[in-house]
């Protein structure tokens, strides 16, 4: 099903039950991210943003409702399905970055393509072709401890589209990274949206971060409280401070 919409989402709620106490983290979300969408998603602290993406990168469980990645169901998955979808679907960008230590730049750019089995031999131009694609063709054979924050989320950036994902998956990719850096990340992904095509959500807790992206969804309290367009940073700061003053 080639055209349908990345990411379909509806009636999603998430209860998370430890002994005597539940928490309800999502209470009813309805969200499609077309194909090629770059979205960004605020809500205070606790309104429920990683549990979102969690769920949508097959990583967490939910509770009720339907969710769908690229036309697929993941309700009805069984593991083996869900690894495979997280695999061959799914990027994810973190705010620590995870690269593996003793993994030069490329090898962790391949890392996905080796664990689903492919021989490291002919994962090589596409590597290349990544790592071109983030700036760090000179930066092939060094280790994350020899690059800077940057260099890193860029090597984590180029990682996370090795195997063509649907849907590219970040919390707080700038997180970590001074605003120079950060601002190099965000163009980053602002490429692979437009030139390539691909499909974004990202979580973030900075404004200008948001306005990178086409559409800024907020969450409060497990629901969603609304939607801007990117573009005005602004504006964003505006909605957030009304949802916050509202809480
Ligand atoms: N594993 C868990 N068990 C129980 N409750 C959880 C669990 N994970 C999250 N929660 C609760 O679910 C709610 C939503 O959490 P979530 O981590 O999605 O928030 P968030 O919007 O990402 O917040 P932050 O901006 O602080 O990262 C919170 O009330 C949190 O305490
Ligand atoms: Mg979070």
């Amino acid at each position: 099903m080639s055209d349908s919409p990345a990411v379909q989402v509806s009636g999603l709620t998430k209860r998370y039950e430890s002994g005597e106490t539940s928490v309800d983290a999502l209470k009813g979300i309805d969200l499609t991210i077309e194909r090629g969408d770059f979205v960004a998603v605020m809500g205070p602290s606790g309104s429920g943003k990683s549990t979102l993406m969690h769920i949508l990168g097959a990583l967490e469980t939910y509770s009720e409702g339907s969710v769908a990645i690229d036309g697929k169901e993941i309700g009805g998955m069984n593991e083996e399905e869900l690894t495979l979808l997280r695999r061959d679907s799914i990027g994810f960008i973190f705010q620590f970055f995870n690269l593996l230590p003793t993994m030069t730049a490329e090898e962790n750019v391949m890392l996905p393509s080796m664990v689903a089995g492919e021989k490291t031999s002919a994962l090589k131009p596409r590597s290349a072709e990544l790592l071109e694609l983030v700036g760090l063709s000179d930066r092939a054979k060094h280790l994350p401890s020899q690059l800077s924050g940057g260099e890193q989320q860029r090597v984590s950036v180029a990682r996370s589209l090795m195997r063509n994902p649907a849907l590219l998956l970040a919390d707080e990719p700038t997180g970590n990274l001074d605003s120079k850096n950060g601002a190099a990340v965000l163009d980053m992904l602002r490429d692979v949206q437009q030139k390539a095509g691909h499909t974004i959500m990202m979580v973030t807790h900075d404004a200008v971060a948001a306005s990178r992206a086409g559409r800024v969804v907020f969450l409060r309290d497990g629901l969603i409280a609304g939607e801007v367009a990117g573009g005005d940073s602004n504006r964003i700061i505006e909605f957030f401070a009304g949802l916050e003053q509202a809480a």
